[in-house]
């Protein structure tokens, strides 16, 4: 039986084999979009690979990239425009691979300092961004859903050291709050009150005072205002609302998960007003940050109840809680992890702050140009201004089933990845950019194909 943990030849080849295909991956510029099958197709096309002898190495990375491969979209592709891409650069592409052959455990500051100091770093300025003081710190963790959830939790925990128990815990959130809030709910088992938004769909401090007034018992322990709303892509009224909030005693959470790369674009700043209130932030960088799977940013104004709230004690473990490092493992709803934030800082360490800044100021330009062909044609109409970097239009004539049918065709032919969403009930098209490979020439070209013109 061959040994599992050996380096021999066939390792050799394999090295050679995968190497070669990730540097292929990483220079091509555009990737293949690909498209999925259906469960029956992968069935027969890759048949069983888990066998009791094992396929060998060149057989089983055959079928990755001849079968597996080509199922899965790729998100880096410039007209992939739906949900929120990605765009990793190949610096930060390239140091996952080291992540992954490196073995660290990132969970402690005992057992992987360097990479939590590195990381930390990378937290660092992007508590700057959000204009957060000293002291803040946090921790990278799978994506947006796990950083909202923690912080929740956090929340809710501190409230709980200074309050009786209510009848029930409440958060507030307006509508256009991602579904991640609603799950952190129901996994906390709280409420969430609705905060009604303003006619750009906003989450004001006006609204947010008037809803707290009537609200009938002490239960409410946060407000989250979004800072890139993820269908619209608008920004909430954050200095209103982080000042209501902070004078009601809550805890203010800005989920800027899409939205808050904008903040290294100095004419968008603005937008952001009020974020630096925040009692905690997350910002994806696997989203607009240009870093691989899985990456969120969540940082703490004060990481001390974060602490708290999450540092897991067992015996096995007082050999490291015991001590006052910085564990990440301490800042989350997580022990195990992957040192997930080092192709972020690799990535950001490589080409500096200003390469990001002059990126993201591409992406915003080329989506309000788009905006600016959307308003030259009268088949289309704005949903609404765009003010990040979503568009949301209407093609006139269009019915739900024309959008799914031109959206079902694009993809299967390769030209594109755009899904159209609803607002209102109205089903519209919504296109995300934040790759700046992205150009206007792709955005000309989707909304040709939408008017029908053949491309
Ligand atoms: C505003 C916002 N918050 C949270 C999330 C959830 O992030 P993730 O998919 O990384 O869990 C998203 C995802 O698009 C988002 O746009």
């Amino acid at each position: 039986m061959a040994c599992l943990h050996s380096y021999d030849e066939s390792t050799d080849d394999l090295a050679d084999e995968v190497v070669a295909y990730a540097l292929e991956r990483v220079r091509m510029d555009p990737p293949p979009l690909d498209a999925p099958k259906t469960p029956a197709e992968l069935d027969e096309l890759i048949g069983t690979t888990i066998t009791a002898e094992g396929l060998g190495g060149h057989e089983a990375f055959r079928i990755f990239a001849e079968q597996i491969a080509p199922a899965t979209i790729s998100v880096d592709h410039p007209r992939y425009l739906s949900f929120v891409p990605a765009a990793p650069t190949e610096s930060a592409a390239l140091f996952d691979l080291i992540v992954g052959a490196s073995s660290m455990y990132g969970g402690s500051w005992m057992e992987a300092s360097g990479a939590v100091h590195a990381e930390n770093e990378a937290l660092r300025w992007v508590a700057d961004l959000a204009g957060l003081p000293e002291g803040a710190g946090g921790v990278f963790v799978s994506g947006g859903t796990a950083g909202n959830l923690s912080a929740l939790v956090t929340a809710r925990h501190r409230a709980a050291e200074d309050r009786e128990r209510p009848p029930r815990w409440k958060v507030l959130a307006s509508a256009g709050a991602h579904s991640s809030i609603d799950h952190a709910a129901r996994v906390m088992d709280v409420d969430v009150v609705r905060v009604p938004v303003d006619d750009r769909g906003r989450l004001t401090g006006t609204e947010l005072a008037k809803v707290l007034e009537v609200q009938p018992d002490d239960g409410c322990f946060a407000v989250v205002a979004t800072a890139g709303v993820t269908n619209l892509g608008i920004v909430d009224d954050l200095e209103g609302a982080g000042k209501v909030a902070q004078e009601a005693g809550l805890w203010f959470h800005v989920d800027g998960a899409y939205g808050g790369a904008a903040l290294c674009a100095p004419a968008y700043r603005h937008l952001f007003a009020g974020v630096e209130r925040a009692d905690s932030f997350i910002v994806d960088p696997h989203k607009w940050l240009f870093s691989t799977f899985d990456c969120c940013a969540l940082v703490y104004r004060d990481p001390a109840p974060a602490r708290a709230a999450h540092t897991q004690h067992a015996s096995y473990l007082d050999a490291i809680t015991d001590l006052d490092d910085w564990n990440p493992s301490d800042y989350a709803v997580h022990l195990s992890r992957r040192a997930r934030g080092l192709p972020f800082w690799f990535s950001l360490a490589v080409h500096g702050t200003d390469a990001y800044r002059h990126a993201i100021e591409t992406t915003l330009s080329v989506a309000h140009a788009g905006a600016d062909l959307i308003r030259e044609r009268d088949t289309f109409e704005l949903v609404t201004e765009p003010e990040l970097s979503v568009l949301v239009f209407r093609r006139l004539g269009w019915t739900a089933d024309d959008y799914d049918a031109w959206s079902n065709r694009a993809l299967e032919s390769g030209f594109a990845f755009c899904l159209p969403s609803k607002h209102a009930g109205e089903t519209i098209m919504r296109l995300c950019v934040v790759n700046p490979k992205t150009t206007v020439d792709d955005l000309r070209a989707i909304l040709d194909s939408m008017e029908g013109v053949p491309g």
